[in-house]
């Protein structure tokens, strides 16, 4: 599903953030990216989905991220950014919610159906008209969420997707995400949401994969509870 070979990655005035990671991922796996702030968690998943493209081979369903291939790979992975401010900027939550479908060229008579159908999935139907800046965290989490599962990828990821969320809105979410069938790579600080959502983790620090294991393995081995 996901396949990265000796990735490495520096940004204009950085230096090496990412240090040669080999990472791969099976069909409908879910696995944690646990590590410490900075260590390249966000910079690494930014580079599944070709927004960051660096030295090395990223492969994604079999296809290769490269300029020439961004459009297929990114029919096949769903991104939900730490930020909902950056993925919501439509007047409402349904025009946000159908603005990827009607972007691939799907038909608003076709598109709007589908989209409420996800609205409705998500608890979100009162909230259809609403202007999504003026949600709460967690409304806004599942808005962009809506957005990205309506375009169906088989690979979903999250960077913090608790962040701002409340004890409630955290359940929901990881109830959530259980029930989904596809991979999921969830970047998380947060211990107990990744033991109940993921099955596998991979621990980064400093641009490296410094252990992989299973989840509850990779917490107790980091203390990272
Ligand atoms: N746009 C950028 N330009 C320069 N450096 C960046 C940029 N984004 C992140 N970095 C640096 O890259 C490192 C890894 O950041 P990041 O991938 O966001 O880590 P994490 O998600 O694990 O907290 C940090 O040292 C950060 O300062
Ligand atoms: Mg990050």
């Amino acid at each position: 599903m996901i396949q990265v070979r000796d990735l490495c990655y520096e940004y204009a005035d950085s230096g090496p953030i990412l240090r040669g990671i080999h990472f791969t991922q099976a069909p409908g796996e879910s696995v944690a990216l646990l590590g410490p702030n900075g260590s390249g968690k966000t910079t690494f998943a930014l580079h599944l989905n070709g927004i960051l493209q660096g030295v090395g081979e990223v492969v994604v369903c079999g296809i290769r991220v490269a300029p020439e291939t961004l459009e297929q790979v990114r029919r096949k992975v769903g991104f939900v950014f730490q930020s909902s401010e950056n993925q919501l900027f439509l007047p409402t939550v349904l025009e946000d919610v159908m603005f990827g479908l009607l972007n691939q060229g799907v038909s608003v008579t076709e598109a709007r159906p589908r989209a409420e159908a996800m609205l409705e999935s998500l608890h979100l139907t009162p909230y259809a008209d609403r202007n999504p800046f003026h949600l709460s965290a967690g409304e806004k989490r599942r808005a962009a969420l809506a957005g990205v599962l309506l375009m169906e990828p088989e690979v979903l990821i999250l960077d913090e997707p608790t962040t701002f969320l409340d004890p409630p809105g955290i359940r929901e979410l990881s109830a959530m995400l259980r029930k989904l069938e596809i991979a999921q790579l969830i970047i998380t600080h947060d211990s107990r949401f990744a033991l109940e959502t993921t099955t596998r983790a991979v621990f980064f620090e400093k641009g490296q994969i410094a252990a992989e294991g299973s989840t509850q393995e990779i917490i107790d081995r980091f203390d990272w509870l």
